[in-house]
């Protein structure tokens, strides 16, 4: 009896790390190598950046930002879902990007920590350690300088560096975790804390899905309507696989495609203030559309509720919804593919099939600030 209350206790209060400690094997699909992962996929045996031509099964992967260490990435973890990045302790990463609908958030706009509606919608972090522009405007290139933009806006987490780096040691579980990620450090920094942020989004890997079965050759993982829908996208008539490419479904370029402003919202340069150059007026980021039916509304400021209402803006015309007054460099691949409703249908039927959540990362039960998980007041 005495026995198994030692232990219970060594559980609970963990002997020196509270019970936390870091995994110290890599996610699934990364392999160890020195001490670091490293991406481990089938796409990486396909040599030509754009496969045989356009919209090709077999295209190669752009370089996926990996070498973190294990520890690095669960500490990551850990944080993500920590509240005590936000400067009341109410809100994580994880507030606006929920895992279950595919790290997205449901909403048209995120809201923020007083309750405000930001600009634009959460996207999906699903295989964001390809991403080599980060935000709808590509306004940050790296997931260390982004992770900053959440963490320090007044109303995103709203905190300072400074503070949350205290708030963070006065945890001593924490510290230990801190110690096993970042072993040659003496204290805990802002920039561990974004590394370690980086380490674990990068780990968000999705390339299993049924599309990518059929990609490397699996002929029966798509069925027919899918496999049309396919042909759809890929085609010289509705142009989709130009700007959303396999295999992550996005070229990572910036295009203006004319999509309305919310009601209640003024126009949105987008891009044109990122690049300072009018020609990207209202154009953005191409998201990729990888387990895109996870993480409805869709657009930058979730203008359509479903997959169908977004197809069918592509159908309506060349620049038909660009406000009256504004004057945009709509993108050349944006035409008028008329399609039918059956091959709008058929197009939906495809985007189902880019959903793979195989390599889900554990979701912590609790945090090593001792915080609640998921206390968020949702405030109108
Ligand atoms: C209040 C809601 C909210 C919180 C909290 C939040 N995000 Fe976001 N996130 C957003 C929104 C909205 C965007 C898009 C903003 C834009 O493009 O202007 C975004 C964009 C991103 C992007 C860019 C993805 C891409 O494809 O360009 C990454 C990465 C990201 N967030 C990671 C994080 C991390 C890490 C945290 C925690 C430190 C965090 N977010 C906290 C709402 C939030
Ligand atoms: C010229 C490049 C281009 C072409 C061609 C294109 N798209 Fe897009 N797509 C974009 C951009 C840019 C956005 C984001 C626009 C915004 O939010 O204002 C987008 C957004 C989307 C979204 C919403 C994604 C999200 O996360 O909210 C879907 C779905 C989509 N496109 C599907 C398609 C389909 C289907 C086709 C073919 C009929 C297509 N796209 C053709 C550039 C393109």
């Amino acid at each position: 009896m005495n026995h198994l209350l030692i232990l219970l206790s060594a559980f609970i209060y963990g002997g020196s790390s509270f019970g936390f400690s870091l995994k110290k094997t890599c996610p699934p699909s990364f392999e160890l190598r020195d001490r670091e992962c490293h991406l481990a996929s089938l796409y990486q045996l396909y040599s030509s950046p754009h496969g045989k031509g356009v919209g090709s099964l077999r295209t190669a992967l752009p370089q996926h930002r990996g070498g973190y260490s294990p520890e690095q990435i669960d500490l990551g973890r850990y944080l993500f879902f920590d509240p005590i990045l936000s400067k009341d302790k109410s809100m994580s990463c994880a507030s606006c990007h929920k895992p279950e609908l595919g790290f997205s958030d449901g909403m048209p706009r995120s809201t923020g920590l007083n309750g405000e509606l930001l600009p634009r919608s959460a996207p999906s972090l699903w295989n964001v350690g390809f991403l080599k522009k980060l935000f709808w405007d590509a306004r940050s290139s790296s997931l260390e300088t982004q992770a900053k933009g959440p963490l320090f806006h007044p109303n995103e987490l709203g905190h300072n560096a400074e503070a949350l780096t205290t708030s963070l040691a006065s945890h001593k579980a924490y510290r230990e975790l801190f110690e096993q990620a970042f072993p040659k450090m003496q204290s805990i920094t802002i920039d561990q804390v974004t590394t370690a942020l980086a380490a674990f989004q990068s780990s968000l890997i999705s390339l299993n899905s049924r599309y990518d079965r059929y990609a490397h050759g699996y002929s029966h993982a798509l069925t027919e309507p899918e496999l049309k829908g396919l042909n759809i996208f890929r085609s010289f008539v509705a142009r989709c696989a130009e700007c959303h490419t396999p295999p992550l479904f996005t070229n990572q370029q910036i295009a203006v495609i004319g999509v309305p402003p919310p009601e209640d919202l003024p126009f949105d340069i987008g891009a044109e203030k990122t690049f300072q150059k009018p020609m990207l007026r209202g154009g953005f980021k191409v998201p990729s559309l990888r387990n895109i039916a996870h993480t409805a509304p869709y657009m930058h400021a979730g203008q359509f509720k479903t997959l169908h209402e977004a197809v069918r803006f592509y159908t309506s015309g060349r620049g038909h919804a660009v406000p009256e007054g504004e004057r945009l460099y709509i993108h050349w691949h944006i035409w008028e593919p008329q399609l039918s409703d059956i091959e709008i249908d058929r197009l939906v039927d495809f985007l189902k099939t880019l959903s793979d959540e195989t390599f889900m990362p554990e979701i912590p039960q609790r945090v090593p600030s001792g915080l609640p998980i998921g206390n968020r007041k949702v405030s109108h």
